[in-house]
């Protein structure tokens, strides 16, 4: 399989993230195109990670499918011949969309970040060390960092256009989305995270905090969107590493992190784009991880 930086399909391109492009297909679908492109320190790299997007594909897949009867969901198709067989104009791009490309419901999408904490980490655990607070709320004093929130915390955040999401509290999200949507969006982020946190953890990975994203269908249904407890949208640890009292190693991009760090330290990096050019091993040791990543909560060897 090759390694891909944009993707170039003949569909309207309707977006490009950092590491996605969407395009539309008709009026009430969509393909998602996990490209390869990896960012840390919100700088997109040059170099790409082999596998990484079809990891992240495949891992959202097989959430989908695990999550059948829990919460209603995007996805249609995350095969590439069955994506062909919807979609004949894409019979001649097979190998781009193979493992990386998902076919989805179109949606209307809430403008919420669904953010949901099962330990304290990041700028969760900065603001409790500041303040005794998270989103807001007064937590249990005397809490180590990264350890287990019990329960877990949702702390939802606008979705920013450009630059970082903002942290909002639950009320000033049932401002914006209505009170029963708020309450709706909250249960679906709880009951998919409980889920994913206690059968990954089983199997050698905590998820520490994820993301989701929903929006409306167009028969009116909330539905789960975009990617779900992927390595990009959650925070991984290793169980077999995990330490309260500290901060983690982050079990996908901690290569690359450390490879950055040092290069910042040693005076050859400032921090901004463009980022400095990738040794081949830090590249392939973080393809490295991204695969163990699929292993870890699928079961499975990856095969595209
Ligand atoms: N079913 C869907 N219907 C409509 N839009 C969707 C659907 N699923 C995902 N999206 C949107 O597609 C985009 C996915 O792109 P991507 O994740 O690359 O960008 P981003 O989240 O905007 O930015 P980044 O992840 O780079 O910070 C998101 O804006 C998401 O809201
Ligand atoms: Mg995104």
């Amino acid at each position: 399989m090759t390694t891909m930086r944009a993707s170039e399909l003949p569909l309207p391109r309707i977006g490009r993230g950092k590491v996605r492009d969407i395009y539309a297909v008709g009026e009430d679908r969509v393909l998602l195109l996990t490209t390869d492109r990896i960012s840390a320190f919100d700088v997109v790299m040059a170099e790409t990670i082999p596998m990484k997007g079809a990891v992240l594909t495949q891992i959202s897949a097989f959430w989908f499918n695990e999550l059948e009867g829990v919460v209603p969901h995007h996805m249609i198709s995350g095969d590439a011949d069955a994506i062909i067989h919807e979609v004949p104009d894409l019979k001649d791009h097979r190998a781009e969309i193979l493992g990386r490309g998902m076919l989805c419901k179109r949606t209307t999408v809430f403008p919420i970040e669904c953010v949901i904490r099962g330990y304290i980490s990041g700028s969760a655990w900065k603001e409790y060390a500041a303040g005794g607070t998270l989103a807001g709320e007064k937590l249990p004093a005397g809490l180590l960092e990264s350890t287990k929130l019990e329960p877990s915390i949702f702390s939802p955040a606008t979705k920013a256009e450009t630059g970082h999401d903002e942290n909002i509290t639950v009320s000033r999200m049932r401002e914006v989305v209505g009170r029963d949507v708020a309450d709706q969006l909250e249960h679906m982020t709880r009951a998919v995270y409980a889920r994913g946190e206690k059968k990954t953890r089983e199997q050698g990975i905590i998820i520490a905090d994820t993301k989701f994203e929903f929006g409306r269908d167009k028969d009116g249904r909330i539905i789960l969107i975009d990617e779900v407890m992927t390595p990009d949208s959650s925070r991984f640890w290793a169980v077999d590493a995990y330490k309260p009292g500290q901060p983690q190693p982050s079990f996908d991009k901690q290569p690359l992190r450390d490879y950055l760090d040092t290069e910042r330290r040693a005076g050859r990096w400032n921090g901004d784009a463009p980022a400095p050019p990738l040794p081949a091993r830090v590249v392939e040791a973080t393809s490295k991880r991204y695969l163990e990543a699929y292993r870890r909560v699928t079961g499975r060897e990856l095969k595209v």
